[in-house]
Order: C-alpha cells, then structure tokens, then sequence
C-alpha cells in the first residue's frame, strides 16, 4: 500500500497535479483521530492522494470526496481500484457548488478552488456534526497570503488572497466558532463549534 501510495504522489508530482503536503496530511489524520471522526467529506479530490493516504493509515474511515475535473475524477477512481479501497472511499464527479449533500459528516476537509473557501464552507458546514471539525488547507498559498502588499501588479493574484484572508476573517468573527490557525504544510485552519466541547472519555 505505501508503495502504491508513493507511486500515486510521484506521478501527480510528474504531471503538476496539486496534492497536500505530507505534514498537511499528518495534521488531518491526527485530528481526525483526536476528534474521533468516522466520516469525512473531502472538497478537492485531485487524483485521490490526499484521500488514500487518509484512508490507508485510519481503516474505519470512510471518506466521501469531490472533484470536478473528469480527467483527475477518472484518475482518482483508477487509484482508488488499485490500491482496494473502495469500501472507504466514495469518488463522486461533480462541482462541489452544485453537489447535494444527503448526509453529515463527522469532518469536512477544503482543498479545492481556494478563492471558494468560504462557498464551500457555508454550503458544507450545515452537514457536518454538532462536534464535528473542519480542516481548511492552503491559507499561506504559497507564501503570498504573508506578502499580499508586495503583489501590486499581479492582480488576480491579490484578489485570490483578499478572498482567503477574508476568509478567516470571517470564521474567526463568528463567535459560534472555534479556530485554530496551526503553520503546518502551506497553512492550515482546524474550525469547531463551541459549545460542543468533546469529551475524550465517552
Ligand atoms: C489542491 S487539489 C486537491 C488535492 C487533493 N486533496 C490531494 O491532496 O490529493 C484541488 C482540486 O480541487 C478541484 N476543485 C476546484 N474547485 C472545485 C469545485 N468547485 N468542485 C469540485 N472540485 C473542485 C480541482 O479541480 C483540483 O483537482
């Protein structure tokens, strides 16, 4: 399986497919852990990496993961085949704007479009458990959320910026929110509901 794995990140690697970073994904599988999350769904599937290396290192995980790009869509489910996890993972072809969710969720993982977070965020959250989490990857996008002011003449990529930054002014001005900003991969966010603090012990 780690082979396999290893060969599905080389070659999204060789054909320029955006994927997490390993400490991005070790983030996400430890909280998913720490929060004891079941089910997940995923904006942004790409090929599968980031949903295979979930599902292979938390065996009673079931993920739900979205992509819009038939190319990748079709990519992702030739892998999913490969490495046998399809009874962990549902590969669903649409776009996350359009896709209508029939069940909750225990967490919701955003790595698509990242001008869209907040789109995705206010159209998913809704399904997501009362004390379920939400893990948002990206926010540094590549640096240039730091260096924003220096972006003068490169408009659109100011605007994609403006969007994340306000973004995360807006989850954290909602005061029913919990958000933890951590600088792991390319700057990651972990939301929860306050008032729905989790007991380890249950
Ligand atoms: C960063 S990649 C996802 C990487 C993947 N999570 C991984 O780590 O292996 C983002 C993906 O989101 C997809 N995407 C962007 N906007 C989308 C939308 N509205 N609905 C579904 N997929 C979308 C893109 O086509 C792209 O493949």
């Amino acid at each position: 399986m780690i082979e396999q794995l290893r060969e599905v990140k080389q070659k999204a690697i060789e054909d320029l497919v955006p994927i997490m970073s390993d400490e991005s994904i070790d983030f996400i599988v430890t909280s998913l852990l720490k929060y004891q999350c079941k089910s997940v769904l995923e904006v942004g599937t790409a090929v599968g990496f980031s949903a295979l290396s979930i599902a292979s290192l938390i065996p009673e995980i079931k993920i739900t993961t979205i992509e819009r790009d038939e190319s990748r869509y079709v990519q992702a489910v030739r892998n999913i085949e490969k490495i046998d996890v399809r009874h962990q993972i549902c590969s669903v072809f649409a776009d996350a704007l359009d896709y209508q969710c029939t069940q909750t969720f225990d967490a919701l993982i955003i790595d698509a479009a990242k001008a869209q977070n907040k789109t995705f965020f206010d159209r998913f959250f809704p399904f997501i458990k009362p004390r379920g989490i939400v893990i948002v990857d990206n926010l540094d996008f590549h640096g240039h959320n730091k260096n924003a002011e220096l972006l003068t003449d490169r408009r659109n990529l100011r605007q994609m910026v403006n969007k994340i930054r306000a973004f995360e002014d807006y989850v954290n001005n909602r005061e029913d929110l919990d958000v933890e900003r951590v600088l792991i991969g390319d700057g990651m966010m972990l939301i929860r509901r306050i008032g729905h603090s989790f007991n380890f012990y249950e």
